[in-house]
């Protein structure tokens, strides 16, 4: 374990092998950057972006992180097949996974059809579930699982209803395994961030006007970073969190508490 000079380092995250799911890209990327540089392995997975892949690989030969990239579907049993051999190729074990793989389609209801429902679902909700039971036995005792939810899991943002109801069952189903693992010493818990600038807001609707909103309605006058969320991910993940199981951790800027 890491140590500092007052003794060991608990949000150190070395000697941790971490799969960060959707971990090239935007949040995804910034949890796999600052977990490397707390010491962990990570692998990062993704699947069509290889520029962004690329990106990270190059940042992490130059500062020297341990990172490895993984490409492979989430959404589809070739793909979890895919990633369950090249785990198997870096060893028996892991100590943590954080699910950021997200998709959706932002319209409104009437717009919707079976195959939006399908496609959002698939990856936020059962990729989450087949990936929890493809991995269940890597991990030991002390591991950590983080899911990151926005808040649509709990309140209504405009043409939000496929994404925030699959955010809210991959809540539901966090809560869930935190219950079932945790007697195996497995901790699992929830991360909601506020709105981040990422990719995924070039496909929202009016995204420029309810960025300036949120902006407008969180009492820290700005959006939460990347990083800042990554924070909230390491502390998750590492010792220091051994106590927090089942938890929610909002990391907003204080928006969610705005009447
Ligand atoms: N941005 C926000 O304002 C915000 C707020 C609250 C919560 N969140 C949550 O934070 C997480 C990350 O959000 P983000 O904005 O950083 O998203 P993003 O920039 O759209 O990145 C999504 C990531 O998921 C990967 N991915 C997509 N489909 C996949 C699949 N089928 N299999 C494997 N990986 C796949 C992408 O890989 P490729 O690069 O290869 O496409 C990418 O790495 C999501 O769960 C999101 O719901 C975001």
């Amino acid at each position: 374990m890491a140590t500092t000079a007052n003794g060991p380092d608990l949000f150190s995250l070395s000697g941790k092998t971490i799969l960060v799911a959707g971990g090239t890209r935007g949040i995804g990327q910034a949890i796999s950057l600052r977990f490397a540089r707390a010491g962990a392995t990570v692998i990062a997975n993704y699947l069509r972006n290889e520029q962004a892949a690329e990106d990270l690989k190059a940042i992490a030969a130059e500062e020297g992180l341990a990172i490895s990239l993984c490409r492979a579907d989430l959404s589809s049993e070739r793909g979890l097949e895919q990633l369950d051999r090249s785990l198997q190729e870096w060893g028996p074990h892991l100590s943590g996974l954080v699910y950021c793989a997200a998709t959706g389609i932002h319209r409104p209801i009437e717009e919707l059809t079976d195959r939006h429902f399908d496609w959002t679902f698939s990856l936020n909700v059962r990729a989450f579930f087949k990936l929890i039971k493809l991995t269940k036995a890597r991990f030991s005792k002390g591991s950590s699982i983080v899911a990151i939810s926005s808040w649509g899991a709990t309140r209504v943002l405009p043409y939000y209803s496929l994404v925030g109801s699959s955010k809210g069952a991959l809540e539901a189903l966090a809560r869930h395994l935190a219950v079932e693992l945790a007697p195996d010493g497995v901790r699992v818990n929830i991360l909601t961030a506020g709105a981040v600038l990422t990719d995924a807001w070039k496909a929202m609707p009016n995204s420029e006007a309810r960025i300036a909103e949120t902006i407008r309605r969180t009492p820290a006058g700005r959006l939460v970073t990347a990083e800042e969320v990554a924070y909230g991910a390491q502390f998750l993940c590492s010792d220091a969190a051994s106590g927090i199981v089942g938890h929610t951790l909002i990391l907003d800027g204080g928006t969610g508490i705005m009447a």
